[in-house]
């Protein structure tokens, strides 16, 4: 039975008149399509981009829209893919995308050098989009304005909370294989259901992930970390085979072993569960990225000794050097952002480590040192690597870092060496010595940062200068 339901109220934006003007004089239809519809009905937070179906010629109809708007944007054509896209001013400075795309019968498929469009009905395009719940259509021509067109009952998906294709899976899938990630950050935004058959065909083609650009798979990566549970987009893809393909370090963390009645935690789970433990952030997810990876060095140092138990020695400094090439293989940015979550891998046992010590002063400058900008980053990581089950052991750890953190403050107020510069520069050093360029400059800037760190002088000029002045006559620099 055919939905006549009709939604005005979403397309309450004097674009879409325009739009449905400009179809009207090319005699073609046209429809508002994707995620725009779906998310209007999920009174969910839009984004702005809106993706219009043509039946007919797409980047016609982008060029009439903009010959109808007083400012006439330029319109980008994709002709390959037979789409076209304009930027619309809404308000001073407020833009929305606009993407036009001719109905087809066949979509393209990525890894085809030579993208394969043929034209189609309104039905045709729905067959070929990725999700149900990405098929939903409302009407901009004149006679059904605002009526949805949901062929594969997607509304009631919506509803139901599930992610399905409209056709066979195995066809959608193999299509554009990108879908499978899409559908699994789709199930993890929304908190859906990937229905059993799309499930079971993820897996099926699983392999075919691999014609896909590291960098579109980084996106969906992106949007899962970003998600409120990004645990859930990570248990499906361990569920399907994707994350073994796509990240196996990951993978390599999954299981409890026993030797002689002792057992380790499953690392693939805790580190999910401190990912889920960090306050998503929409404009930087690189907090996330450093959970989801802290413990990768931890599968390969792993060792049983009867004296020891489970040991992973060097964890921290390996997976902080995997994280390089774990970018590289993504085709990550290899910038401030990858050696950011490297420094955050190698130093995230570090406060743990303090937690569970009497705090001393020269640690907690250690690690202010070491962390430097990162320190409340590297707090947050810590506190939510916090997993036991154990009540008692949870306070005591909270309480100790509370201690720490108090410590922090209280240390850098102090001693202010959490952008350290030397008191004494290089150049100073080597006038008052009357030297070259030499390795005892090296000694003696080391020397001196070692003595504030270990809080034998204060992080002063002064006292940096006479205690210079005492080592480099134990050095021979000077006699008197
Ligand atoms: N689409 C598809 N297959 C893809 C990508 C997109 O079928 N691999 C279709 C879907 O109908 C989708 C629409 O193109 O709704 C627009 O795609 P996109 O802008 O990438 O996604 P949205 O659904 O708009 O949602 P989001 O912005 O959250 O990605």
């Amino acid at each position: 039975m055919e939905n006549k339901t009709s939604y005005k109220e979403a397309l309450d934006n004097r674009i879409f008149e325009i739009i449905s003007q400009a179809a009207a004089q090319l005699n073609l239809e046209s429809y508002v399509i994707g995620g725009y519809v779906r998310d209007f009905l999920l009174k969910r937070n839009f984004k702005k981009d809106i993706d219009i179906v043509a039946v007919g010629s797409g980047i016609e109809l982008a060029k009439q829209v903009s010959a109808l708007l007083p400012n006439k944007p330029k319109v980008q054509v994709f002709k390959n893919y037979g789409t076209a896209m304009l930027r619309y001013e809404e308000s001073k400075g407020e833009f929305i995308d606009i993407e036009f795309v001719g109905a087809r019968r066949e979509s393209y498929r990525s890894e085809s050098r030579n993208p394969f469009v043929e034209s189609g009905t309104l039905e045709d395009d729905q067959n070929r989009r990725d999700f149900t719940i990405n098929a939903l259509a409302l009407s901009l021509n004149k006679n059904n304005y605002g009526e949805l067109v949901d062929p594969f009952n997607g509304v009631s998906d919506l509803h139901k909370g599930i992610i399905r294709t409209p056709l066979n899976p195995d066809i959608t899938y193999s299509d554009d294989p990108l879908r499978m990630m899409r559908a699994i950050r789709f199930a993890t935004q929304l908190n859906f259901t990937i229905e059993e058959e799309s499930l079971k065909a993820i897996t099926k083609n699983k392999e075919r992930i691999k014609i896909i650009s590291g960098e579109r798979i980084v996106d969906e990566l992106n949007k899962i970390l970003q998600s409120q549970t990004p645990s859930i987009g990570f248990i499906l893809m361990e569920k399907t085979g994707l994350l073994d393909i796509i990240i196996p370090e990951l993978t390599a963390l999954k299981g409890v072993e026993e030797v002689e009645g002792q057992t380790h935690k499953d690392n693939f789970y805790h580190t999910l569960e401190v990912v889920d433990n960090i306050v998503p952030n929409t404009e930087d997810v690189w907090l996330r990225w450093a959970a989801l990876l802290h413990d990768i060095g931890k599968a390969p140092t792993k060792k049983f000794s009867k004296k020891h138990g489970w040991t992973f020695h060097g964890h921290e400094f390996l997976g902080g050097k995997m994280v390089k090439k774990l970018f590289e293989r993504l085709h990550m940015p290899l910038n401030h952002k990858m050696k950011y979550v490297a420094k955050m891998v190698m130093l995230s046992s570090r406060p743990i480590v303090l937690a569970q010590d009497i705090v001393t002063d020269s640690a907690v400058r250690r690690l202010i040192f070491d962390a430097g900008e990162d320190v409340d980053d590297l707090m947050t990581l810590c506190s939510a690597d916090i997993t036991t089950k154990n009540p008692q052991k949870f306070k005591k750890y909270h309480n100790n870092f509370n201690i720490v953190r108090q410590k922090i403050v209280e240390v850098e107020e102090r001693d202010h060496v959490r952008n350290f510069q030397p008191p004494i520069s290089g150049e100073e050093i080597m006038e008052i010595f009357n030297l070259k360029p030499s390795r005892e400059i090296g000694v003696l800037k080391e020397a001196i940062k070692e003595a504030i760190l270990e809080g034998e002088i204060p992080n002063e000029y002064q006292a940096a200068h006479d205690f210079m002045m005492s080592k480099a006559k134990k050095m021979g620099l000077i006699t008197k």
